[in-house]
């Protein structure tokens, strides 16, 4: 990777990806792209270059590829799996005709192509536990149907056209930096702000729902660790497992607790978040990742609660 531009960098994870990616390959050949109302601000805005990038504007895409000759791609464009089931039209016009347009472009302009899929890739019919990496995949949301989908898509271009494309099944990222928006997982971002602010957590999910969950350090790293990989020990490409550590809310409430235990938690379910975490695995098996690119998480559950504490304690002062 020597020119990259990021599309979606003002969002959860293109907002520290844009960062960690400046400073290893340089701030001047990382360009930050955007969609006019979600500018970059601060950091990002004064460490590198910025341009307007709407997914769904092939031209745009392959008139900034150009004008910074990029080699690689980093399509971070999407929407989140609660607000994609009440927008499916816009999350598959953005999912999938927007990873088309990124597709294409990147054919015509040889760039190498990063877009994540997610645990929603799976249904109700995946097994549970230790989910493998090669298994049936049949999601019941629209945000599964365009990850599906969109891992199909890149294979067929690597195949194809020999485009370049690789990705990894994120599970829920939790950060203290940019908040998610409309996600499933997003419970496990907001009750470390509730504990820091000494709040209540009305929890949307239900005690005993399981999900895969990763520090954004750890998911930055798999971004940029599976764009490096040596491509001759690829056995997959679209898209591996990866995990690094699974819990309900009862886990992470008391992983909290121990560091606060004046805290407090109460369940309201959310019956959409819950209907979609119902359909997804409760804990993938990552073995292909480890053996075919050395994938190996940092963070536990632990670790990460006492950073993000101690994170977001500071930030929010
Ligand atoms: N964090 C995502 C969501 O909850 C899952 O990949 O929508």
């Amino acid at each position: 990777m020597k020119n990259i531009l990021i599309i979606g960098s003002t969002g959860q994870i293109g907002s520290e990806l844009a960062m960690k990616l400046r400073s290893i390959y340089g701030g001047s050949n990382v360009v930050a792209g955007y969609i006019p109302g979600a500018e970059p601000k601060g950091e990002l805005a004064e460490s590198g270059p910025m341009e307007v990038v709407d997914i769904t504007n092939a031209q745009q895409i392959a008139d900034v590829v150009k004008k910074y000759n990029v080699d690689t791609i980093y399509n971070l464009a999407a929407l989140l799996s609660a607000v994609a089931e009440n927008k499916p039209l816009l999350a598959w016009h953005i999912g999938i005709d927007g990873l088309l347009n990124v597709l294409e472009v990147a054919r015509e302009n040889k760039c190498a192509v990063f877009t994540p899929s997610s645990i929603g890739s799976f249904g109700p019919n995946a097994p549970k536990d230790g989910t493998p990496q090669d298994t049936i995949q049949q999601p019941r949301t629209m945000y599964g149907v365009t990850k599906v989908s969109g891992e199909l898509l890149s294979n067929y271009y690597a195949l194809k056209f020999g485009v370049d494309t690789r990705s990894v099944r994120f599970p829920g990222l939790i950060s203290y930096v940019t908040p998610p928006g409309g996600g499933t997982t997003d419970y496990a971002v907001d009750i470390y702000y509730s504990a820091v602010k000494g709040e209540k957590f009305i929890c949307p999910i239900k005690a005993g729902t399981f999900m895969d969950m990763m520090y954004m350090p750890d998911a930055l790293r798999a971004a940029i660790e599976i764009m490096e990989a040596d491509p001759t020990k690829l056995r997959h490409r679209n898209s591996f497992n990866i995990a690094s550590m699974s819990f309900d809310p009862e886990v992470i409430y008391a992983s909290i607790k121990k560091y606060i235990p004046t805290f407090e938690m109460e369940y309201q379910v959310d019956a959409l978040r819950q209907g979609i975490a119902d359909s997804w695995p409760n804990k993938l098996d990552d073995t292909c990742a480890r053996m075919e690119w050395g994938w190996n998480p940092e963070y536990d559950l632990d670790s990460m609660t006492r950073d993000m504490l101690d994170k977001l304690s500071k930030r929010l002062k």
